[in-house]
């Protein structure tokens, strides 16, 4: 019944309404920061348009965020409330001036941010107490040093002061820093570094890195100037504008030091002459990046004083041609990046045969997005140490069709990944990886392989483990054998690149035992086998969202559902999203013991059978967004939710009625599990009180009452029900019941004329009851008798107290009428108000009082039937003596008189 359901909630609803006013607006905006955020011992006061640094956080905080705000001076006074500071972010403000008292009044300070500021003015005694910090950052401001500001500084390990613009490298003049490790003057306006500029860092042993990136002009090394940091490992000089003698020259000031690692991205390094790097020749040097240089050429031997290079970045350059010489010396090298090295501008790039074969050492070669002309049988020769190729996003017209020649270079060395993802490949030929034995990863999604696998294709990969085809943009057919060469395969990712069916006998599947990932996604499926994942014992993931699998699962199909799932008992996660799925069959997910994670999105699902998730003992995760479920019933859900640590069921169009929502929304306000955008997405679809509502919104209290509420609404039917029942009786039948009523209690209590009413002294013998017309009658032939034989009668027209209300004057004498006399003429039963009313309560009269009281007086001769229809009384109803005759002739009067007289002296009892 819908009814009692809706009932009370509109009732509460208006109820709410009225005691608490109409709501709010439902829709929470969201929240806006006011205040700050402490967490566990840090505060966090970003973007709160501060003025000044908050006094009410807990004094015992180690770490304050006030970046981002308008703070211009620190108040001691505000930072002393916080002593344990060990990291404050002074970052984004308008500090102007960094005053001693803040490391005096902070003395446990380790980090001080104060980047993006507008300190100009740094003097030896702002710094002056900060002992204990290990790590300043001043960047962004417009610092103007005035002697040796940074000379307090025992502890610092990271200086970063770029942007600063500042004019020189020489940060001081005393020796300093002692701890100093990395020190960071990007850019700034250095031109020149002097030859004595990092003196100040001669004490500094633990110096690593100095990064120098970006000066506007940084142009001229003066001989010597490295010598004081002598021991660093690392040098950045990024962003800088070097010809290749600047680098020459900074490379031969390299040379006195321990430098390993140097990067000189993007400087216009546009060729590299075989000398540029002859400066490195003593040093160390195992990375050199070189990336972002717009590089065209490199002479042969440009690398080879490099022999202990490992790490060679190329990347985003534009080289035209590798020779067999060009990388010449590098025979320590494991790692080489090419990615958009080689790139075509007016010519493809060339990679001549033998190009790598220096590289004895390479274990990854990255070639990701390079155009070059063609892969010969000798173009990766010599690369006997190479385990990673990547080719992805490559433009080689070799690529387009594999042929067992393509990677025959490769055959010597011990491949192990391959990565051919979006290479333009159309076809691959039988043996197209032959040699590749040790092959474990092959990447080939994003290509354009158009063709039915026989297996040929992937021979002789007897390792291989994962294969990636996804998305390729022509289809590819399976057959029985297609996978019957790679039977280690555990990963096979066939998403968006079949035709869609998989009704293939025995299943192309059936030789990979080991499986555990199955990706058979998005290629609109609709037809498959029942066996297809037959004897996949080890397969943990299958996803086959996006498919058409509505026709497998529906009971209309003539042989059942097909439960394609049976046997998958290590089955951890199974996608099954927009399948157009409208139901489950109640054995689907039988045998899924291991089932963790289920998703059902994007179907058509609206009601479940009721014990379908039962099953799935070990799920977890559990996501039904985007269907058509209304209603969330405890029969189909309880079992599983109670182990489920998050659930995905938003846009849903919920019913949000007792009936259909109560259970759900009680648990989604108690549960642990997560449930994600559970404030937005879950909303009331039904009924119109909660439309665009949150679930979480649903009162459970109005459905608690239901009981009574039922039991009320039942008994308030049942009451106008019955009322209604009586009133028709009564309206219909009353005077019936009424006439019963009366009989049974003078039949039960024994009242009775000659006991009650008979007992009574009747105020007139008889009420006399005729038509005008017989008035002359009635006064000379019965009002006489009163004076004769002491009768008292009553007659309207004669004893009415003028003024009396007629009708009211009626019924009084009547009652106190022992008698009543009816003068039956053809003119009474025509009289309409003898007939209707006075008649009538005479009648009832009878009736009412149980009266034997009529007397029958007939002028005239009267059809029986006329005076029952007209009085509504019969001859018959009477006793004989109380109905007497007018007689017509005169000498019978007497007798006449004598009959009246008996029946007027009969007693009333009813016998
Ligand atoms: C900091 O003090 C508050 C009380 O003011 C206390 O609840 C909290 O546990 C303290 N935190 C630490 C890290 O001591
Ligand atoms: C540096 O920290 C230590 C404790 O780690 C403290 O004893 C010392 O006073 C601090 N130095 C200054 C200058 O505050
Ligand atoms: C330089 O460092 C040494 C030890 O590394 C130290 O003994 C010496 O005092 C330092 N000199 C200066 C001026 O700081
Ligand atoms: C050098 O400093 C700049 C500016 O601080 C920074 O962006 C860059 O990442 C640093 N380079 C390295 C290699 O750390
Ligand atoms: C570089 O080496 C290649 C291959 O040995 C050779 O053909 C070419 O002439 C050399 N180029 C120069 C400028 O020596
Ligand atoms: C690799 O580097 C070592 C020094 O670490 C050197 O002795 C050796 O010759 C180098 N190998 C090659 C092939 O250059
Ligand atoms: C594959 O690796 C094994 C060692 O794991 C090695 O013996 C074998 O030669 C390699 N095969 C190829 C083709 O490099
Ligand atoms: C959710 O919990 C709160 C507080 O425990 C309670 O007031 C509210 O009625 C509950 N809502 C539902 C839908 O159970």
């Amino acid at each position: 019944m819908n009814w009692p359901a809706t009932a009370p909630i509109l009732l509460a609803l208006n109820l709410g309404d009225l005691i608490f006013g109409p709501g709010p607006c439902h829709a929470s905006p969201k929240p806006e920061k006011h205040a700050c955020q402490v967490q566990r011992d840090r505060a966090d006061c970003r973007h709160l348009k501060l003025a000044e640094i908050p006094t009410d956080l807990p004094g015992n905080i180690t770490g304050l965020d006030v970046s981002h705000n308008r703070l211009g001076t620190i108040s001691p006074v505000s930072l002393a409330l916080y002593p344990g500071l060990v990291y404050l972010d002074l970052g984004f403000n308008s500090i102007t001036k960094l005053e001693d008292s803040l490391c005096l009044t902070l003395g446990l300070l380790r980090t001080l941010i104060v980047q993006h500021n507008q300190v100009h003015k740094l003097t030896e005694k702002d710094l002056s107490h900060c002992l204990n910090l290990t790590e300043l950052n001043l960047a962004g401001n417009r610092l103007m040093l005035q002697g040796d500001p940074f000379g307090a500084l025992q502890s610092v390990t990271l200086l970063d002061l770029s942007k600063n613009d500042l004019k020189s490298a020489r940060l001081g003049t005393n020796l300093q820093l002692p701890s100093l490790e990395t020190l960071i003057l990007s850019d700034n306006t250095i031109s020149t570094i002097e030859k004595d500029a990092f003196n100040f860092l001669k004490n500094s042993s633990s110096l690593r890195v100095l990064n120098l990136s970006y000066q506007k002009a940084l142009k001229t090394f003066q001989h010597g100037c490295l010598e004081p940091i002598a021991g660093i490992d690392e040098l950045i000089m990024d962003g800088n504008k070097f010809s290749t003698g600047i680098t020459s020259k900074l490379c031969k000031e390299l040379s006195g030091t321990e430098i390993h690692s140097f990067s000189l991205q993007n400087v216009g390094l546009v060729t590299l002459a075989k000398t540029t790097f002859k400066g490195l020749g003593k040093n160390q040097i195992t990375s050199l990046d070189l990336s972002h240089n717009g590089m065209t050429k490199i002479d042969n031997g440009s690398f080879q004083w490099l022999p202990v290079l490992e790490v060679l970045s190329l990347e985003q350059n534009n080289l035209k041609h590798l020779t067999k010489n060009t990388f010449q010396g590098l025979g320590n090298l494991t790692h080489l990046n090419l990615r958009k090295a080689l790139s075509k501008t007016s010519s493809c790039p060339i990679i001549d045969d033998f190009s790598f074969q220096p590289l004895q050492a390479l274990e990854t070669l990255i070639m990701q997005n390079t155009v070059f002309r063609n892969i010969s049988a000798y173009t990766f020769a010599g690369l006997i140490s190479l385990r990673h190729l990547h080719l992805g996003s490559t433009r080689c017209a070799s690529l387009e069709r594999i042929t067992d020649q393509t990677f025959v270079s490769l055959a010597a060395s011990p491949l192990l990944t391959l990565n051919l993802s979006d290479t333009k490949i159309s076809r691959l030929q039988p043996g197209a990886f032959n040699g590749l034995g040790n092959l474990t990863v092959l990447r080939l999604g994003f290509n354009l392989i158009s063709q039915v696998l026989t297996g040929k294709e992937f021979q002789g990969l007897g390792q291989l483990q994962e294969i990636y085809l996804s998305n390729g943009n022509l289809k590819i057919t399976l057959t029985p054998t297609s996978f019957a060469s790679v039977p280690t395969l555990r990963t096979l990712l066939l998403g968006k690149v079949l035709i869609g069916t998989l009704e293939v006998d025995p299943s192309p599947f059936k030789p990979l035992s080991n499986i555990s990932i199955l990706d058979l996604s998005n290629n609109n499926i609709a037809k498959i086998s029942r066996d297809l994942f037959d004897g996949l014992e080890h397969l943990k993931v299958l996803k086959l969202q996006h498919n058409n699998l509505v026709q497998a699962w529906t009971t209309f199909n003539p042989s059942g559902p097909i439960m394609f799932l049976k046997g998958l008992r290590n089955l951890v996660a199974l996608e099954m999203d927009s399948n157009g799925l409208d139901e489950i069959p109640v054995e689907a997910f039988r045998g899924l013991p291991n089932l963790q994670e289920l998703s059902l999105s994007g179907n058509v699902l609206k009601h479940f059978k009721d014990s379908v998730f039962d099953h799935l003992s070990s799920l977890r995760v559990l996501r039904l967004q985007k269907n058509q479920i209304t209603s969330v019933r405890k029969e189909v859900f309880g079992p599983v939710l109670a182990n489920l640590s998050q659930l995905v069921i938003d846009k849903n169009p919920f019913d949000c009625t007792c009936d259909s929502i109560l259970w759900f929304a009680s648990w989604l306000n108690k549960t642990n599990g997560s449930v994600a955008s559970l404030k937005d997405e879950y909303i009331c679809n039904t009924p119109l009180a909660y439309f665009n509502r949150s679930v979480l919104l649903f009162d459970p209290l109005f459905c608690k009452d239901m009981t009574p509420f039922q039991a009320l609404y039942v008994l308030t039917s049942t009451a106008v029900l019955i009322l209604m029942a009586t009133s028709f009786l009564v309206r219909f039948q009353g005077w019936r019941i009424q006439f019963y009523w009366n009989v049974l209690i003078n039949r039960t209590l024994g009242f009775s004329d000659t006991n009650s009413r008979e007992g009574k002294v009747f105020k007139f013998d008889a009420y006399i009851i005729h038509a005008a017309d017989d008035t002359n009658w009635v006064e000379r032939c019965l009002l006489p008798l009163e004076d004769t034989h002491g009768y008292a009668f009553y007659q309207q027209e004669r004893d009415a107290v003028p003024g009396d209300a007629l009708l009211e004057s009626i019924v009084n004498n009547l009652n106190m009428s022992r008698k009543i006399i009816f003068v039956v003429t053809e003119k009474l039963l025509q009289d309409p108000f003898c007939r209707q009313f006075t008649a009538q309560h005479a009648l009832h009269q009878v009736i009412v009082n149980n009266r034997d009281s009529v007397v029958l007086v007939f002028l005239e001769d009267v059809q029986d039937h006329v005076l029952s229809t007209r009085l509504l009384l019969r001859r018959g109803m009477l006793r004989e003596r109380c109905v007497v005759r007018w007689p017509v002739q005169r000498e019978r009067v007497p007798a006449f008189h004598q009959s009246l007289r008996i029946a007027l002296g009969t007693t009333n009892k009813v016998q």
